[in-house]
């Protein structure tokens, strides 16, 4: 599955960050200053490191190939491999207080909230104590049924929630979210947030994939292969009636 591993890659830097990009341009700009030491989680093809000032920011990424690839487009940012957190012994490499900010943007929707709860117990603990976590992800919205149902079918996700489960994933730890904006593009409604560690209680989080998900998730899968295996093939036939038209002068 490596080829259509690095075609979905491929698309995610070219189609989905650059429709995104203003937005999320914006969103950074109203929280970030130059200076503050800011941790990228699940960085990804590491695009968005350009939103900081290199000598602020790390990526980090549990993929090392999206590690590797992102040091080499941009040279001038610093990208970690990191373990996949799904237990209490699972740390980030970094020391307590190291970071201003924690951004974390499309990730946590593929991530069970039970591996939730560890990563942000280690956010808590690498997070300076004033420090915050700025977040993206898309949200279900009620009443959005297209948007809810198209999310779910193109997106690899299985953990796509309402802003409010998101939320109660956050106080399952003791942090306090607030909503910012809910932003429209390419149909999915992406949710915009803060969080801020606090002493409250922590509350209890139910685990598990949405209704919609369950429904849509073998959808998803046939769409997810599906598409490229029709698109290669459609690129040989115009390669064919190619040769075949202009082979023959
Ligand atoms: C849709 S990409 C988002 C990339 C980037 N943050 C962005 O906004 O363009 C999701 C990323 O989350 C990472 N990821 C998935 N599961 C993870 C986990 N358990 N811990 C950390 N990162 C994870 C994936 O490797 C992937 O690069």
């Amino acid at each position: 599955m490596k080829i259509f591993e690095k075609l979905e890659t491929l698309a995610y830097r070219n189609i989905v960050v650059p429709l995104q990009g203003r937005t999320t341009f914006n969103f950074v700009n109203e929280h970030y200053n130059k200076g503050m030491k800011v941790l990228d989680f699940g960085c990804g093809t590491g695009s968005n490191s350009k939103l900081f000032n290199p000598e602020d920011y790390i990526g980090s990424e549990v993929d090392s190939s999206r590690v590797e690839s992102s040091g080499k487009k941009y040279p001038k940012y610093k990208f970690e491999k990191i373990p996949i957190i799904n237990s209490s012994k699972d740390k980030l490499p970094w020391a307590d207080n190291s970071f201003d900010m924690i951004f974390v943007s499309l990730c946590l929707h593929h991530i069970n909230a039970g591996s939730c709860k560890h990563i942000f117990k280690e956010f808590r603990r690498v997070l300076k104590s004033n420090g915050k976590i700025l977040g993206i992800e898309p949200a279900l919205i009620d009443g959005k049924y297209f948007s809810n149902i198209l999310m779910n079918i193109l997106d690899a996700g299985d953990y796509i929630l309402p802003i409010n489960k998101y939320k109660n994933m956050y106080k399952s730890e003791s942090f306090t979210t607030t909503h910012i904006n809910v932003v429209k593009i390419f149909g999915y409604n992406l949710w915009q947030y803060s969080s801020v560690a606090t002493d409250e209680e922590p509350t209890k989080f139910e685990n598990g994939k949405t209704q919609i998900r369950k429904i849509t998730k073998p959808i998803h899968l046939l769409g997810l292969y599906g598409k490229w295996v029709v698109l290669i093939f459609l690129g040989y036939k115009l390669i064919d009636l190619l040769i075949n038209m202009f082979g023959s002068m």
